[in-house]
């Protein structure tokens, strides 16, 4: 396991508000759209690297200066890099959303969203529950289909070689018109396994698994006890895992217009979470495990052995609640924000008992392993942290912990430059768990511009290429790699 005393970054209280100016940087909008070969390049692209990334994420955060309530609410944006014969090239576009494109012609906010209300106070927000699908949070190349996700509703499909919006899609008619899918799907030999939480009171869980095509394979379905938000599952060979928070509702003020649905949510501190063990393949078994209080947005890996089911997860003590008036970025006071911290758990098959151990100090999110892995014991998981080992900060820096405790490695792009989630691309020739590569795209406040950082993944500190973009793009949420060249 990891020696967790690791010497403190010790910063001064102005060195700190530098660092959070220069982050909060990266969440001004472009409204830019651009299509170009990318030429400012430092170092080689691997001409194994054949394929394409995209990424997700908001690409704005207010219509005509009506900032939304929250980065969860701002408009998606895929970028695209396609890498063919030592050659790369980008292409960003905003899915044409119906609220990305009403709220543009109306040049104001129409909808409300995650933590958004609309300008007008409650008198125009009281009985509208319809959200904006800002379809902003994953995006998936799937069965031929480029899919724009998000966790409220249903995905978008785009054409994956010109990045024109398509429309909402329901997946062959998979997705009734109520039916929301997750933007956090798993891939496990082969097979899309994904969830959606359908509704805010008496909810149900359903789960599909869908072959390479894009065929149904499983549909389960189960009621909700209590209040979940899930942005996030587990998969093994066996098993779905989901975690439900401690968290209660009280809607009354979202439907009567006065707050989001987000500044509805309560945390409860004294309850547990929830570990759901599910059967991928007996009917309705379901294990409802509980473990110690806490929340977190992302987990990392799971896999069985021993009777158990092992996974990790980044754990935080509480939920980071953003409230509409402090949604500015610059002035988040993270002394006092709940951080996250990647923890593994264990839990028994044969009981009802779980325990968590903490595998490092760094602030984290975003955590992957090699797609080869999903479902079986890693050795290592890569994910974005914080520059220091005592809680909080913004991400910046690129983790590939090694859970042996041999061989952890950390890369800092810079001390005013922040990577984004790490893509595990593989080695298409090789088979070790860190055979590929590790793709970022980092924005860079000291000349407000972004770009892709290709690392090796053996060795994190060795940065294979940077691709410079002309322009910087938002910080975002997640992304994906496909062998396709989309050029
Ligand atoms: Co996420």
């Amino acid at each position: 396991m990891q020696d967790l005393e690791q010497p403190v970054m010790n910063l001064t209280t102005s060195d700190k508000q530098t660092l959070i100016k220069n982050w909060a940087e990266g969440y001004k909008s472009q409204l830019n759209e651009y299509n170009y070969e990318i030429e400012n390049i430092e170092g080689e692209i691997p001409h194994e690297l054949e394929g394409t990334i995209f990424r997700n994420g908001p690409g704005k955060f207010e219509v005509n200066g009506q900032k939304f309530g929250h980065i969860f609410d701002g408009d998606g944006m895929i970028c695209r890099i396609a890498f063919s014969q030592g050659k790369a090239y980008f292409q960003n576009s905003y899915v044409r959303t119906e609220g990305y494109l009403a709220e543009k012609k109306a040049g104001k906010i129409l909808y409300r969203g995650f933590g958004t209300q609309k300008p007008g106070g409650f008198l125009a927000n009281i009985f509208d529950i319809k959200f904006k699908n800002a379809a902003n949070t994953n995006v998936l190349h799937w069965g031929d289909k480029l899919l724009a996700m998000w966790e409220g509703g249903k995905p978008h499909q785009l054409n994956p070689q010109t990045l024109e919006t398509i429309g909402l899609d329901d997946l062959n008619g998979l997705l009734d018109p109520n039916k929301s899918f997750s933007a956090h799907p798993k891939i496990i030999d082969d097979v899309l396994v994904n969830f959606g939480v359908q509704g805010i009171t008496n909810q149900q869980l359903v789960i599909w698994e869908l072959d390479k095509n894009g065929n149904k394979l499983k549909e389960k379905s189960f009621p909700m006890e209590g209040f979940a938000f899930l942005h996030d599952m587990l998969i093994t060979p066996n098993y779905y895992i989901f975690i439900q928070h401690p968290f209660k509702i009280g809607a009354l003020p979202f439907l009567f217009g006065f707050q989001s649905i987000e500044q509805c949510f309560g945390f409860d501190k004294n309850k547990p979470a929830k570990i759901i063990v599910i059967s991928r393949h007996e009917d309705n078994q379901m294990n409802i495990i509980e473990g110690d209080s806490f929340f977190g947005f992302h987990h990392g890996n799971a896999w069985e052995k021993d009777d158990h089911i092992y996974f990790q997860s980044c754990c935080s003590d509480v939920y980071p609640q953003m409230t509409q008036e402090n949604s500015d970025m610059s002035k988040i006071a993270y002394d006092k924000f709940p951080t996250s911290n990647l923890y593994q758990f264990k839990v028994s098959l044969t009981s009802p008992k779980v325990t968590r151990e903490k595998l490092d100090n760094r602030g984290c999110e975003f955590p992957c392993v090699h797609p080869n892995w999903v479902g079986k014991e890693n050795r290592y998981i890569y994910m974005n942290v914080t520059d220091n080992n005592n809680g909080g900060g913004p991400l910046q820096n690129i983790i590939k912990l090694d859970l042996t405790g041999e061989a952890t490695q950390v890369w800092n792009p810079s001390p005013t430059a922040f990577a984004g989630e790490p893509i595990f691309v593989p080695h298409p020739e090789k088979n070790g768990e860190d055979d590929g590569w590790l793709v970022s795209l980092v924005y860079d406040s000291s000349t407000n511009k972004s770009y892709l950082a290709i690392l090796s993944a053996q060795d994190i500190n060795q940065v294979v290429a940077k691709l410079h973009l002309s322009h910087h793009i938002p910080h975002g949420f997640h992304g994906t790699w496909t062998s396709k060249a989309f050029i």
